[in-house]
């Protein structure tokens, strides 16, 4: 394990969101206090929205809220009202039950084209908020998943971004989906303060114990170490079967 890494493995699924909800909102508030906002990039998938329903459950009312401001760490090329939008999820299980200002939400434009121009419209986003508050483009938290894979955000096995350097954030031609995505990039996923994987499921077990357990970097998740933040890794008991059996 990577010293900037840790794990949390918790027996159910219920404790495993519950567990993140209030990791996430301790961060947001340590982030307030330094800095006076939290910024958190959220992520896609199926995942995302038990963590969603666990944080407006338990942190409706946390005073954090009012000064988060709400990103995502990949996006597909859909309008935020299509079933597959990261954003269109977080909005319908997060942001409108948290009643948050649109001010504070930052969706990637993927109304603009080319695909290029949604990508660059972002990293200019992203810099221009930062920039607005007197810091560097680096995440207080990035929530992220783990694909089967081993893919994280949108850097799926054997694709361009995943040798991006420079840019913050990609589009990302992911030939196995015969789609485009939009990504952020491991440059900018490596200089935040806070990563959090979350995985949950028996489905995930393999994946988990291959990105972990194994040193040889085979898989994309394997790159994300923020230099100068920490690495969480929360698991249920289900996805984090073979690691315990590994031990
Ligand atoms: C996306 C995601 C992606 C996701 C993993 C895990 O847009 O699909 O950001 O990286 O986190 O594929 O997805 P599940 O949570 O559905 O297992």
């Amino acid at each position: 394990m990577k010293k900037n890494s840790h794990i949390e493995i918790l027996p159910t699924t219920q404790e495993l969101f519950e567990k993140a909800a209030d990791f996430i909102v301790q961060k947001g508030q340590e982030a307030i206090d330094a800095r006076g906002v939290f910024t958190i990039a959220l992520s896609g998938g199926s995942t995302p929205p038990k963590l969603y329903k666990a944080l407006v459950r338990h942190h409706k009312k946390s005073k954090i809220w009012q000064k988060t401001a709400f990103f995502w760490s990949d996006e597909r090329p859909v309008k935020p009202d299509h079933a597959d939008s990261n954003a269109g999820t977080a909005l319908k299980y997060l942001i409108t039950p948290l009643t948050i200002s649109q001010e504070q939400v930052f969706t990637v434009p993927t109304d603009r084209i080319p695909i290029q121009r949604v990508a660059d419209d972002y990293e200019d986003d992203i810099s221009d908020f930062f920039h607005q508050h007197n810091m560097d483009p680096r995440f207080d938290l990035i929530l992220l998943g783990l694909g089967e894979d081993g893919h994280t955000a949108s850097l799926f096995p054997h694709t361009p971004a995943l040798n991006e350097t420079k840019k913050l954030v990609a589009a990302n031609w992911i030939e196995k989906l015969n789609s485009w995505r939009i990504t952020f990039t491991f440059p900018l996923i490596n200089q935040s303060r806070q990563v959090l994987f979350l995985v949950s499921g028996k489905n995930k077990a393999g994946i988990v114990n291959k990105v972990l357990g194994t040193k040889d970097k085979h898989y994309p998740a394997q790159n994300v170490n923020p230099a100068f933040g920490d690495c969480a890794w929360y698991f249920d008991s289900e996805a984090a079967a073979l690691l315990i059996r590994g031990a």
